[in-house]
């Protein structure tokens, strides 16, 4: 006997998205800039594709346009801050790296700069572009991977509808 279900109009947005769990929040760099990302999936695993979807009105999406390289930067708990003001402030009005106490470090394979205060760096080269509405998804090929000595993925900064959030605990092996 299944506990009774609470119904759920599928057009309450809000709602809806409570249902899945908090979702990884990213800092991706272009060669002068840095944005907040919340819109990050694994495309493909051999080769490691990543894509990210960035808004036409985006500077960022000039720049990847143009650029065609990033670098996924994985922000921790004591970034909130820069993921605040990379996520609402644009490239085009300010230099971000200033505006949020950010380093640029050289990227060991891209041109792309990387954040020297995030705990990993993950080098993409773009290898397809997917027009969806508004949006398009810069999928990349992961071309090199450097991290911190010591961090792991649990400590990742979470976004969810209202809360950033860390990773939980483990609950069972795979
Ligand atoms: C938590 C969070 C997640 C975001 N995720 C995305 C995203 O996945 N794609 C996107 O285009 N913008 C996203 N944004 C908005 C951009 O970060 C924001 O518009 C930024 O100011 C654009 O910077 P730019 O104009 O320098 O590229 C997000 C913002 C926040 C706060």
């Amino acid at each position: 006997m299944h506990s009774p279900r609470e119904t759920i109009p599928p057009r309450s947005t809000a709602a809806v998205l409570e249902l899945l769990p908090p979702f990884p929040i990213v800092l991706v760099t272009t060669r002068t800039n840095v944005i907040t990302i919340g819109q990050i999936e694994y495309f493909t695993f051999s080769p490691l594709r990543i894509g990210i979807a960035v808004a036409h009105s985006r500077h960022t999406y000039s720049l990847l346009k143009a650029e065609r390289e990033f670098v996924v930067n994985v922000a921790t708990a004591e970034l909130l801050p820069a993921v605040r003001t990379c996520g609402s402030v644009s490239g085009r009005d300010c230099d971000k790296f200033d505006a949020a106490g950010l380093t640029r470090e050289p990227s060991t394979v891209v041109s792309a700069v990387s954040v020297g205060e995030c705990g990993a760096h993950i080098e993409c080269i773009v290898k397809k572009e997917i027009a969806f509405e508004e949006r398009t998804w810069f999928v990349g090929e992961v071309v090199a991977a450097r991290m911190v000595p010591g961090h792991r993925g649990s400590d990742a900064l979470l976004c969810g509808r209202n809360h950033y959030v860390l990773p939980g605990g483990i609950v069972g092996s795979r």
